[in-house]
């Protein structure tokens, strides 16, 4: 957490009420400080990084502070998007969370027929950082495909020159490693609309399955199921860069 905020400020904007109703919650005596109960005064005073690990609210940890960065197992059949209608990857986090304040967004987005690693964060510059073209991120997905690979993908794939109809620009280099005859990893350092669906049926195949893996060298952990959600740490945050380092 950058800085400091009142504490009724900070645990409004973390989504716990409004200012009004978090005073309450204080008054009630159900935010603690090292097991005491804070008073209506203590509200008024700016909490440090270190004092809001050590906080309770309804004997529960206090909610990750600004600055979080989370990942997510995305399901099947779940949008990457505030607004549209249908289940929302936002609808699988604290439903406090989503009047926090800075709000969190999807590190891009992975379509609603696509399963797998999903960052999520409320700092922009983090986002940006991830996202940006500059940074060559690399994503990492795994295609099962209706037709077999002809042999072929893998260099038009890295040519550098495959242009996706609309756009204005070819692709940049992407690397393909087979699986099995209708099977591959396939890895782009890119974020365009429906892309690595879009590459295949430039080829003439066509994805029936995807499955985001691994974003840098993060790798989806084995034990995080579809649906549930992690904090991540500063180590996992460096792992997103690690293959650009
Ligand atoms: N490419 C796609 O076609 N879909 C995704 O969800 C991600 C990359």
């Amino acid at each position: 957490m950058s800085g400091s905020l009142r504490l009724d400020r900070l645990l409004a904007n973390m989504g716990y009420g409004s200012r009004k109703e978090v005073q309450g919650l204080v008054r009630a005596g159900a935010v603690t400080l090292d097991g005491a109960a804070l008073s209506v005064t203590d509200a008024k005073i700016a909490i440090q990084p270190d004092l809001a690990q050590r906080m309770r609210v309804q004997g529960r940890p206090l909610d990750p502070p600004p600055g979080m960065a989370l990942m997510l197992h995305k399901p099947l059949g779940v949008t990457c998007s505030h607004k549209e209608a249908g289940p929302l990857v936002y609808d699988l986090l604290p439903s406090r969370w989503r009047i926090r304040e800075p709000g969190i967004s999807t590190v891009g987005r992975l379509d609603k027929e696509t399963s797998g690693l999903l960052l999520l964060t409320d700092d922009g510059a983090l986002l940006h950082r991830i996202i940006s073209p500059r940074h060559h991120v690399p994503k990492r997905y795994r295609a099962t495909l209706a037709r077999p690979l002809t042999g072929e993908e893998g260099a038009t794939f890295a040519s550098g020159t495959l242009m996706l109809e609309g756009d204005a620009k070819p692709l940049a280099s992407a690397v393909l490693e087979p699986i099995s005859p209708t099977e591959a990893f396939l890895t782009v350092t890119e974020g365009r609309y429906h892309m690595v669906r879009r590459m295949f049926a430039a080829l003439g195949n066509h994805v029936e399955a995807l499955h985001r893996d691994r974003i840098g060298a993060l790798d989806l952990p084995e034990d995080l199921a579809p649906g549930e959600h992690r904090l991540m740490t500063p180590a996992d945050v460096a792992a997103v860069f690690g293959a650009d380092q």
